[in-house]
This record gives C-alpha cells, sequence and structure tokens, in this order.
C-alpha cells in the first residue's frame, strides 16, 4: 500500500507520542501518626519532600494521635488501589485485621519509625525505622557514667503501647539495674507531647519536691516542657536537676548547649530517601532488607556546639 505523506507523518507523530507519555506516577499512601513533636513534624517534611523530588503522588493521612483514624486511612488507601502503603503505628498492637486486606488487595505494607507486634510477619513486607532499645541503653549508660551512679529519677514517658515508650522504658530500666544507686522514683506519660511534659513534671515536682534529681523524659519535646516546669519552680535545670532526653532535635541540642538539658541521644527521623528506595525495589520485585535501623548518636556539652549548626531538624 502507497502511504500518502500526510499519512506518514500523521503515523510518525503517533508513534512519537506513544513514547513520549510519562508513566502514571507512583500513588503511595502513607498513615502519620499526628502531629505530637518537632520530632514528627520532621519525619513528614522529610516523607512529603522526598515524594515531592521523585513526583511521587502522596496520600497523606494525618491519624491525630488515634489508632482508628490511621485504620481508617489504611482503608481508604486500599480503596484508592495505591501502589503501596508506608505505617507509621501510633501502638504497637491491633494492626492485623487491617493488614490482612492489604495483603489480600496485593498492595505491599512498609512499617516505619515504631514496629508492631503480629502473629504473621506476613502481612508486612518489612520495617525501616529506629532502634528503640539502643536509644534507651546509651541514654542509661551516659547517665551513669555521669552521676557515678546514684540518683533519685523520674522517668516521662511517651504514648502509652507504643514501640518507644515501651522499649526505651525496658532498655533503660535494664541499663540501670546494675547501678543499684540509681532509682526510678516515678514514671508517668507525657504522650510525647511539650505540653503533657510540662503537665507531669509539674505534678511530679509537688509530689517529691527537691528529692527530684534526675529527669528521663523518652523525647525532647517532653524534657523542654519539663524544663518550663522546673523553671517554674524556681530550680535550674541541668545543675539541681539532671535531664537525659531522646530525638537530638535542634532545639533539644540547643538545650544542651544552653546547659538545660545534660544529654540527648539522637533518633534520625529523616526516613523518606530511603522508605521510597525501598518501595521501588519492593515493586520491581527485588529483595529487601526485612528490617534497617537509622545510626544514632549522642550529643551532651563535648559535641553539641560543633553538632548544631549542620542539624538538619
Ligand atoms: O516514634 C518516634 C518518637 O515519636 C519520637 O521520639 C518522638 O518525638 C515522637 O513523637
Amino acid at each position: 500500500m502507497k502511504l500518502t505523506p500526510w499519512f506518514k507523518s500523521f503515523l510518525a507523530f503517533v508513534s512519537l507520542a506513544a513514547a513520549t507519555v510519562a508513566p502514571a506516577a507512583l500513588k503511595i499512601g502513607f498513615a502519620q501518626t499526628g502531629a505530637e513533636s518537632a520530632w514528627r513534624t520532621a519525619n513528614s517534611d522529610s516523607m512529603k519532600a522526598e515524594a515531592a523530588k521523585r513526583g511521587i503522588d502522596l496520600k497523606f493521612s494525618d491519624g491525630q494521635g488515634k489508632q482508628e483514624n490511621q485504620i481508617r486511612a489504611l482503608r481508604s488507601f486500599i480503596a484508592q488501589k495505591v501502589d503501596a502503603v508506608v505505617l507509621a503505628p501510633l501502638v504497637e498492637t491491633g494492626w492485623d485485621p487491617v493488614l490482612r486486606d492489604a495483603k489480600r488487595a496485593g498492595i505491599p505494607v512498609i512499617i516505619t519509625d515504631r514496629s508492631i507486634v503480629t502473629t504473621d510477619e506476613t502481612l508486612y513486607a518489612c520495617f525501616i525505622g529506629s532502634d528503640f532499645f539502643e536509644e534507651g541503653r546509651m541514654a542509661a549508660e551516659w547517665l551513669a557514667k555521669k552521676t557515678g551512679g546514684t540518683g533519685r529519677i523520674v522517668e516521662l514517658q511517651g504514648t502509652p503501647g507504643s514501640a518507644p515508650a515501651n522499649e526505651r522504658r525496658k532498655a533503660f530500666a535494664e541499663g540501670i539495674a546494675s547501678h543499684p544507686g540509681l532509682k526510678i522514683i516515678d514514671s508517668q506519660s507525657g504522650d510525647f507531647r511539650r505540653a503533657g511534659g510540662k503537665e507531669v513534671m509539674e505534678a511530679l515536682l509537688k509530689k517529691h519536691g527537691k528529692s527530684i534529681e534526675i529527669v528521663y523524659a523518652h523525647n525532647d519535646d517532653m524534657a523542654l516542657g519539663a524544663i518550663q516546669a522546673i523553671e517554674e519552680a524556681g530550680l535550674k535545670p541541668g545543675t539541681d536537676i539532671v535531664i537525659v532526653s531522646i530525638d537530638a532535635v535542634r532545639e533539644g541540642v540547643q538545650a544542651v548547649v544552653a546547659g538545660k538539658i545534660n544529654c540527648t541521644v539522637e533518633c534520625n527521623p529523616l526516613f523518606g530517601p530511603k522508605v521510597y528506595d525501598t518501595v521501588a525495589k519492593l515493586l520491581a520485585g527485588q529483595k529487601v532488607e526485612r528490617k534497617s535501623f537509622n545510626k544514632d548518636e549522642l550529643f551532651d556539652a563535648t559535641n553539641a556546639g560543633a553538632a548544631l549548626p549542620t542539624r538538619q531538624y
């Protein structure tokens, strides 16, 4: 058949158009716990910024500190047929039914930040997070050295039932167990919030007065709230009361430089690049690490000043 010049150019146009049609953007649903702390904001920002950089269509849901909101978000991601789901679980238990739904729909789930307890490990593809045990252990080790192994401690716990609260609590208790002079005299939850840390510290100061020598806070936001309560009670945080904390967000490291927090163990929230690299591998059918952890540092008076200018969060 003889092709007219017009038909030839039409064919050329069609094949060029077919070659240049952009592939559909990857659709990923991210169920975040909420916005309880500076750490959490940095974590959400990392996930959003990296998605934008890679042209990923990110469906972001803020669980507002409620597990039922996160479960609802997961169900909606499944209904929207996303390519993958990323879950930062508020608490450790209660995820199996919705994870089963995702598995049935053939949608891989990546657990990030906090681990879960499940009866079926095949319900999620992998875990990318922080080693909360190691963080609690590092805090205890630093404290034992700093105090020579004595002191009355109050503990400000994170969200009840969450992996960081459970694991940081357990590891710290184990870490000080060989120092019988270090005693936890009280332990209450401030829900990882600054207001919670302040409120709990006020109540603890009323109850125990000046007998409190050490605060172990499960995150910087609660430590910063406790500092306010300590100052309002006419005491000097970091001097009258030793403060050990976790996260090393910029304001926490600043407080170390100011001498108000004595030590903060890092918990790196910048998971975006690693999470999306992992999603890409999973969708390409490649093997991924079952569990991977960020490596964390510790900041005290010896290194906080030098670290501050380059803190990313
Ligand atoms: O799961 C990580 C913890 O959650 C962070 O230490 C805390 O700041 C956050 O709210």
